[in-house]
């Protein structure tokens, strides 16, 4: 995932990478900076980098947490909420020594204006290092080790969520959809699932944390079988918590799974960097057919101001709106038209 704001933030950090003086660090980290600048600014200034990212994208190795270093200094995309600006910051000064420094860097609509609160106890004073373009670098010096475990679960929080059958403890992760709650679209498309055939094959694509997989089971006649599937390592994670009997794939499409499958169920995304892209939709729509049963059905819901019932009728021939309600719809698709060839 490219954002095209991340790119000027990466450009600003690459700036002031090239312009310090150079210094004995010889490894740095770079924690989810989706744009190349910084890594290459601090490769031409003699580090050896790491780059780590949650989110898969192309030719990029993507886990749900970075690898354990010592590097001798670690820089942080600023990334979309607090508690991800937290976590991050945690993880990195987690891979430092004392003395050795954490960067933060992203643009003012980002929230780096604010973001020196979100340095762990345990590194010095925030310093902002350089500002330019609306985009920021801040700089803290680690002087003692932070407060939390290293590791992904002590970023877990645990809530209950309730579709209708009782009160589940569920995990989340920072940065994982609907952190904390049950998205009420997904509530509208779990309360339309229909009955699922014993030894059905689920498709749960966009899974997150897995609400609409474990909630297709539990409509399974026991031996039902789910894949949940996903570009965020960490929802993966989430998942891997929620619906441990769930297959997890770490992909952006549908050529990563093979078919046949009874039922897609999917609640999209319809985002990209912060700004609408359907791409993912249409995607889902044109290749559902080829992994489809020939009885099979796709479920999806999605706002209902978005052209996802004419979408879905390019791609099949039956077409049904299941429920409306507030500014969601829930769309059923069944009978492709024609089976798409695969496009990886
Ligand atoms: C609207 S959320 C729905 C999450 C979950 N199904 C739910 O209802 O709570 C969409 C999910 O799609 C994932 N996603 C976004 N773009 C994707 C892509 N290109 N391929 C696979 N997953 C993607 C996001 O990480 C997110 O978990």
């Amino acid at each position: 995932m490219t954002r095209g704001r991340g790119d000027v933030a990466s450009t600003v950090a690459a700036e002031w990478a090239r312009s310090r003086p150079r210094t004995a660090a010889a490894t740095a980290l770079v924690l989810a900076d989706p744009a190349s600048h910084l890594a290459r600014a601090l490769e031409e200034s003699g580090h050896a980098v790491t780059r780590w990212h949650r989110f898969l994208s192309r030719g990029q190795q993507c886990t749900a947490w970075p690898p354990p270093g010592p590097f001798g200094e670690v820089w942080v995309r600023m990334p979309r909420s607090s508690l991800e600006a937290a976590m991050l910051l945690h993880a990195a000064a987690a891979r430092i020594g004392d003395g050795a420094p954490v960067f933060l860097f992203g643009a003012g609509n980002e929230g780096i204006r604010s973001a020196a609160k979100h340095f762990p106890a345990g590194t010095g004073e925030v310093e902002t290092v350089l500002t330019k373009r609306r985009c920021r670098v801040l700089a803290a010096a680690r002087d003692a080790p932070p407060p939390r475990e290293d590791g992904l679960d002590s970023w877990q929080t645990r809530v209950p969520i309730d579709w209708g059958t009782g009160p589940r403890a569920w995990t989340f992760y920072p940065g994982v959809f609907a952190h904390g709650r049950l998205d009420p679209a997904t509530a509208l498309l779990i309360d339309c699932l229909p009955p699922v055939p014993p030894g059905a094959r689920i498709l749960d694509f966009g899974a997150g944390s897995g609400p609409l997989a474990a909630a297709a089971l539990e409509r399974g006649g026991g031996d039902a079988e789910a894949v949940l599937l996903d570009h965020d390592a960490i929802s993966l994670a989430a998942a891997a918590r929620n619906v441990p009997t769930g297959e997890r794939v770490l992909a952006r499409g549908l050529g990563a799974v093979p078919g046949p499958f009874d039922l897609i169920v999917s609640n999209p995304p319809i985002h990209a960097g912060g700004s609408q892209d359907l791409g993912a939709v249409e995607a889902l729509v044109r290749e559902a057919p080829r992994i489809l049963a020939r009885r099979g059905e796709l479920i999806m819901v999605a706002q209902k101001r978005l052209p996802a019932g004419s979408l879905l009728a390019r791609s099949f021939h039956r077409v049904r709106t299941v429920a409306d309600r507030g500014p969601f719809r829930v769309w059923a698709a069944a009978v492709p038209r024609e089976v798409p060839p695969m496009t990886g």
